[in-house]
C-alpha cells in the first residue's frame, strides 16, 4: 500500500533561518516542545509547512530559502513584518497565549491591548489564510493535514472552504482554559467555529478536551457528546492525545563519547555540590521568578546547604519583541543578581543563570548530572522538559519537582514531587525533601516516571492521532 502523506502545519518550522548573504541561509533547530515532539516522529512521509522565523522581503532571498528548506522537507510561509507584529507578537503571544494559560491580559497595557484587539484578530485571520494558501498549493488527494497550536485556530475552516473532503486534524499544544476564561475573548465564537471545521480536534489532557467541549456547548449552544461536539448532525470528534518524547534518542545520546566526556567535566566542576536544574523558555508561564524565590527561601532556611547546592537555570530567549517577555527578562535578572549577591562567595554563586539555548548533547549531559529538576510552570500544556529529564536519569535516579499545573503532572504525578508553584513555602520544603531523599525512595519514584516516559512516545502520539483522524473521516462518510 502506498504510504499516506502527512502535511504538518505549524506556525514554527523545526528549523529557523538565519540570513548569511543575498542568497545564502543557515538553518538552526527551533526551540520549544512542539518542534521537539514532532522531530521525535519517524517513519512517516511528512512535509512541514510553516514560518521560518525571519522576514524575507526580496524574491532572491525567498527563492534561496525555499530551496534550502526543501532539503529539510520544509515549505515556508512568508509573513511580512507587519503581519508578524500583529498576528504573532500581538494576537498569538500577547492575547491567546496568556489567556490560555490563565494569566489574563498583560496588566499594564490592558486597555491598549483591548483597543488593538480587532486589528490584531484581522491580521490573525489573514495570516491563517496565508498558511491555508500554501497548504492548498501542496495538497494532494488522500493527504492528511495536521494543523498545530493556537496560532492556527482559523486554519481548519480555511482549508475546508478550499476542499471539504480534505482530512483535517487540529491539535492544541497549550492548555485549553475553562469556558469562563474563553468567554472573555471578543472572538470567542468565531475561533471555536473555525476549529470545529476540523474532523478531529486533540488536546494533551482530558481536562483540556472537556473545557473545549463545554466552551462549545455554553458559548455556541451546540451539543456535547462523549465523542465530541455535534452541530446539526455533523460531528467534530474531540479527544485527548497526551504527547510524549523520543526517549531512545536521549538514551543513545548519553552513550556517545563526547557526551560522556561532558558529563565527566560537569561532575568534576560541581563536585561536592548537589545540582538542581531548570530548563525553560524565558516565558511567564514557566514560573521562573517563583522558582528562584523558592530556592532563595530554601537557602535562607538551610544555611548548611548554602555551599552544597547549585541551581543551574537555562532560560532560552523567546518572543523577545513582546514587551511582557522583555519585562520578565529584567525581572529575572534582578532577582538572580540579588540572590547571588546575598549568598555568593568569592569563589561560588548559588545560581548560574544562562540566557541562551543549549545544543542537544549539552542538554542531555546536564539532565544526566542533575540531582533535582525543578519545573514550576504556572500552567503548561504538557512540559516535555520533565520527560526529557526522566529519560536521562537511568543511572542517577534524581528527583523531579513538578508543578501540579503542568499537563505532565497527570502522567508523572506518581513519581514526581508535585507542588503548587505559587506556594513558595511548599516549593522550598520540597527542595529540602528532594535533596535529602533516601536512595530507595528515589529509585521507586524514578521507576514510575521512567516506565511512563519510555512507553508513551512521540511516535505513538502521532500514530494514534493520525489513525484516529482517518477513522473519524471514514465513520463520518458512513453516517451520511
Ligand atoms: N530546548 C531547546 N533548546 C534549549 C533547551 C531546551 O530546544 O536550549 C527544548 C527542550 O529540550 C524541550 C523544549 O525545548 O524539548 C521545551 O519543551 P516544553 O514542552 O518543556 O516547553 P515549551 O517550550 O514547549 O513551552
Ligand atoms: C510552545 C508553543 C509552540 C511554540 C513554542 C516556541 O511550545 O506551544 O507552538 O513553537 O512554544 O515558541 P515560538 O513562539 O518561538 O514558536
Amino acid at each position: 500500500a502506498m504510504k499516506q502523506r502527512l502535511l504538518v502545519v505549524a506556525n514554527r518550522l523545526p528549523v529557523s533561518a538565519v540570513r548569511r548573504g543575498e542568497d545564502s541561509w543557515s538553518l538552526e533547530i527551533s526551540a520549544g516542545g512542539l518542534v521537539s515532539a514532532l522531530l521525535g516522529v519517524k517513519d512517516v512521509d511528512a512535509k512541514w509547512i510553516g514560518w521560518a522565523g525571519v522576514n524575507v522581503p526580496d524574491e532572491v532571498g525567498q527563492r534561496a530559502l525555499t530551496k534550502a528548506l526543501d532539503e529539510k522537507r520544509c515549505i515556508p510561509v512568508f509573513l511580512d513584518e507587519e503581519i508578524v507584529h500583529q498576528y504573532y507578537n500581538g494576537y498569538c503571544n500577547n492575547i491567546l497565549w496568556p489567556l490560555f494559560h490563565y494569566l489574563g491580559l498583560p496588566q499594564e497595557d490592558r486597555l491598549a491591548t483591548t483597543r488593538s484587539f480587532q486589528s490584531q484578530f484581522d491580521a490573525y485571520k489573514r495570516a491563517n489564510q496565508m498558511f491555508a494558501d500554501v497548504v492548498n498549493q501542496h495538497y494532494q488527494e488522500g493527504d492528511v493535514v495536521w494543523c498545530h497550536d493556537y496560532h492556527l485556530m482559523f486554519l481548519p475552516k480555511c482549508l475546508k472552504e478550499y476542499n471539504s473532503s480534505m482530512k483535517v486534524g487540529w491539535f492544541l499544544h497549550t492548555p485549553f482554559p475553562s469556558s469562563e476564561i474563553h468567554r472573555t475573548l471578543p472572538s470567542r465564537s468565531e475561533l471555536l467555529r473555525s476549529v470545529l471545521a476540523a474532523d478531529l480536534v486533540g488536546f494533551h489532557t482530558y481536562d483540556y478536551a472537556r473545557h473545549f467541549v463545554s466552551a462549545c456547548t455554553r458559548i455556541l449552544g451546540l451539543e456535547g457528546t462523549p465523542e465530541g461536539v455535534e452541530d446539526q448532525g455533523r460531528l467534530t470528534r474531540v479527544a485527548a492525545f497526551p504527547i510524549g518524547i523520543d526517549s531512545d534518542r536521549f538514551k543513545r545520546a548519553l552513550e556517545l563519547p563526547a557526551v560522556k566526556e561532558h558529563i565527566n567535566e560537569l561532575t568534576q566542576r560541581f563536585a561536592g555540590r548537589k545540582v538542581m536544574l531548570g530548563v525553560d523558555r524565558l516565558d511567564m508561564i514557566k514560573g521562573i521568578p517563583q522558582k528562584i524565590l523558592a530556592f532563595e527561601k530554601f537557602l535562607e532556611e538551610n544555611p548548611t546547604w548554602r555551599d552544597k547546592v547549585v541551581l543551574l537555570q537555562i532560560a532560552v530567549p523567546t518572543r523577545t519583541d513582546v514587551p511582557e517577555y522583555q519585562k520578565l527578562t529584567s525581572q529575572v535578572h534582578e532577582i538572580v543578581g540579588r540572590i547571588n549577591g546575598r549568598f555568593g562567595t568569592l569563589t561560588a554563586v548559588p545560581i548560574h543563570h544562562l540566557d541562551r539555548s543549549l545544543d542537544f548533547h549539552a542538554l542531555c549531559a546536564l539532565y544526566a548530572v542533575t540531582d533535582v529538576a525543578l519545573v514550576t510552570s504556572l500552567r503548561d500544556g504538557m512540559n516535555l522538559v520533565s520527560y526529557e529529564f526522566v529519560a536521562c536519569q537511568g543511572e542517577k535516579r534524581g528527583v523531579l519537582i513538578l508543578s501540579e499545573f503542568a499537563g505532565a503532572a497527570q502522567s508523572l504525578g506518581a513519581g514526581a514531587l508535585l507542588v503548587n508553584p505559587w506556594n513558595i513555602t511548599e516549593v522550598a520544603a520540597s527542595i529540602g525533601y528532594a535533596l535529602n531523599m533516601p536512595a530507595d525512595e528515589r529509585e521507586k519514584r524514578h521507576r514510575h516516571n521512567y516506565a511512563h516516559v519510555t512507553t508513551h512516545t512521540a511516535q505513538d502520539w502521532a500514530e494514534t492521532f493520525v489513525s484516529e483522524l482517518n477513522d473519524t473521516v471514514v465513520e463520518a462518510q458512513l453516517r451520511t
